[in-house]
């Protein structure tokens, strides 16, 4: 990164983003599909009175970090991952607050940290700044949070709307005739993606033959959910998520909650359903039927019957573009 020291900008954009299908395949080199949840952080710089600070509130997320320009020892992911970011932009940050605005709820899956490296990212390099190098350095930040982060959230959160992401590759944005109607609910079991990406690792390094027959079952079925979506045929479209579902509980990514909530969203009469992201907590993606005006009540009703509890849940539409 080649930015001169220069001051932050005062306001930056950032979506989240929802993973469609072939989450955790795509660090090992298989395509995923995802979807950006528009302008889901919005942060704004301010002065702060003591020059030698940098402070971070972010009230919706519980996070309040004042960080001092001289590196503490022990400084938590969160610290270390603006630090770095900072650092490479080549900016100092010292005597600025900023301020984060978000309805995403942190560590579930939806890309609260890709959002928050990404604005960050912006603040640092400024409104003229490259995509490529935007990017670049959202991912000096993420890669602290994801451990092996493949760049599928960055992407989003930075570019937006429905892509096929492949690592190392430049995203194909896919086109719909068609608005895609989904619901997200929430375990409201936040949790760390680098400690699901290890996870994953350490399973296929344990057991190396199952990779690459894994891997192929992602990426087929990651075909065959892009054809259901742009071809609009829902049915298939559903039956894709629920194997991915399964096939990310054979990774060991799913819990108990998850797959409960994935059950309740077939009572309440869901065409598919399946954990999103990183999983072991986190959010469940909801392919609705085609008539969804029931289903929210539908599913409030198997939620409250089945585990005595109403989770947070709201509609996600992807445009047609
Ligand atoms: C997390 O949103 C998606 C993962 O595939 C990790 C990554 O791709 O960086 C689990």
């Amino acid at each position: 990164m080649t930015a001169a020291a220069q001051p932050l900008a005062e306001q930056a954009f950032a979506h989240g983003k929802v993973i469609l299908g072939g989450e955790h395949a795509v660090v090992y080199g298989c395509s995923a599909l995802a979807a950006s949840i528009p302008n889901a952080l919005e942060l704004r710089c301010s002065p702060l009175d003591d020059a030698a600070m940098l402070e971070l509130e972010v009230p919706h997320w519980k996070l309040h970090r004042t960080i001092p320009a001289r590196p503490e020892l022990d400084e938590d992911r969160l610290t270390q991952a603006i630090r770095s970011l900072f650092e490479q932009a080549q900016v100092q940050p010292w005597g600025r607050r900023i301020q984060g605005r978000t309805e995403l709820p942190a560590g579930s899956g939806l890309g609260s940290s890709a959002a928050l490296c990404v604005a960050l990212a912006k603040l640092a390099l400024g409104p003229g700044a490259d995509k490529d190098q935007l990017f670049d350095l959202s991912m000096i930040g993420e890669s602290v949070f994801h451990g092996e982060a493949s760049g599928i959230d960055s992407q989003l959160a930075l570019n937006g709307g429905l892509v096929r992401f492949t690592r190392g590759q430049k995203p194909e944005t896919l086109h719909l005739a068609h608005p895609l109607k989904l619901w997200i609910i929430s375990s409201d079991t936040p949790r760390q993606s680098a400690d699901q990406v290890s996870k994953v690792k350490s399973r296929m390094f344990r057991f190396p033959k199952l990779a690459a027959p894994t891997w192929a079952l992602f990426d087929a079925q990651v075909q065959h959910m892009q054809h259901s979506i742009l071809s609009n045929h829902l049915k298939d479209l559903g039956e894709m998520m629920q194997m991915q579902h399964e096939l990310l509980s054979t990774l060991g990514v799913s819990t108990p909650r998850l797959d409960a909530l994935c059950h309740c969203a077939h009572q309440a009469g869901a065409l598919g359903a399946k954990l999103t992201g990183a999983g072991g907590g986190g959010c469940v993606l909801v392919l609705p039927p085609p008539e969804p005006h029931e289903f929210s009540c539908a599913l409030q009703d198997a939620m409250q019957k089945d585990m005595n509890a109403v989770f947070p849940h709201f509609p996600l539409e992807i445009p047609a573009s």
